[in-house]
């Protein structure tokens, strides 16, 4: 990784998280307890990867302004839902998450799982205000609908049920495909096409940016089973051998650690070679893709 794009992207990071951190709720009346357990998970920490893939595919494909912002804050607050949910005793049952305790941990079972429902249905209130800002409607609500898609039962939500549906049971790898491309190759996908269609991108670019970052999200799972095995709870801001507690059936466990780490990189090349093929400047979103395949957490 250049000492340029480490800098650039440091950058990047920070800018999207204030834009995020921009569309959180004030802490404050009688509901004050679910404001203080959204804003405890989104605050928590976390890579910005999906916000800012969304923002650097936007840009890529020519748009402009603050459109996209809404959008942004929308799909960090969903992918936050999702690892409340992910960690709580019936699921994952963690204790750690970006370095604290796991929001079940801090607020209890009952405004855990609060907090995770309401930061998902927050997230569309928030993308609704993308209206307010001047964003083409249009445009807006095709982004509403692949947000809900790939947030619902046809993708992360669809993925999570067969993930824990097959805990502590064997699963054929063309199963393991499908749930990893929904589980989190589902958000991913959300985050580049809603760029994508906000800039105004063509039919066909869609599909492509729907291709690249469906590759992005499984090689991005891969590398979440490796670190799993092989990272450490400092480095993750989560805990190790979490999969091997819980009996699950992960990419390392079926094809072994050498394989998922070729499969990694090839993956991810596959996504390389088709953002190539985009029109727009792509350095950026080159090398993400790039530090992705060799991310320590
Ligand atoms: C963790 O996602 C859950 C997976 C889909 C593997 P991230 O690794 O992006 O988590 P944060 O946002 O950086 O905490
Ligand atoms: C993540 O899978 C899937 C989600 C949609 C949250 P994991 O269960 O492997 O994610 P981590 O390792 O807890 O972040
Ligand atoms: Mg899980
Ligand atoms: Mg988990
Ligand atoms: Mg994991």
């Amino acid at each position: 990784m250049s000492f340029t794009f480490k800098e650039e992207l440091k950058k990047a990071v920070a800018e999207t998280e204030a834009v995020v951190y921009s569309y959180l709720p004030e802490e404050e009346g009688h509901q004050k307890t679910i404001f203080q357990a959204m804003n405890y998970s989104v605050k928590a920490g976390g890579k910005r990867l999906r916000p800012l893939l969304m923002r650097e595919t936007f840009r890529m494909l020519g748009g402009e302004g603050t459109d996209v912002e809404p959008f942004m804050a929308a799909i960090e607050m969903i992918h936050t839902s999702s690892l409340i949910h992910d960690d709580l005793p019936c699921m994952d049952n963690d204790e750690l998450r970006r370095g604290k305790p796991t929001t079940w941990k801090m607020f209890g079972y009952d405004m855990a799982v609060l907090a995770g429902d309401a930061l998902m249905i927050y997230a569309f209130e928030t993308a609704a205000k993308a209206l307010k800002q001047g964003a083409d409607p249009a445009r807006v609500g095709r982004a509403m609908g692949i947000l809900a898609e790939k947030t619902g039962i046809y993708g992360m939500i669809g993925g999570q049920t067969v993930d824990v549906e097959l805990t502590g049971r064997p699963v054929p790898a063309e199963k393991l495909d499908f749930i990893y491309r929904l589980k989190t190759g589902a958000l991913l996908e959300a985050s580049m096409m809603i760029g994508a269609v906000l800039a105004g991108a063509a039919e066909d670019e869609i599909r492509k940016v729907e291709s690249i970052a469906s590759n992005v999200g499984l090689a991005f799972q891969i590398q979440d089973d490796i670190l799993d095995v092989t990272g450490t709870a400092e480095e993750l801001g989560k805990p190790v051998l979490s999969d091997e507690k819980n009996s699950k059936t992960t990419y390392v466990t079926i094809e072994g650690l050498e394989k998922a780490r070729e499969d990694v990189k090839r993956i991810s090349g596959q996504a390389l070679e088709e953002l190539r093929e985009l029109p727009g400047e792509k350095e950026f979103l080159v090398q993400l893709i790039e530090m992705l395949m060799s991310r320590k957490n």
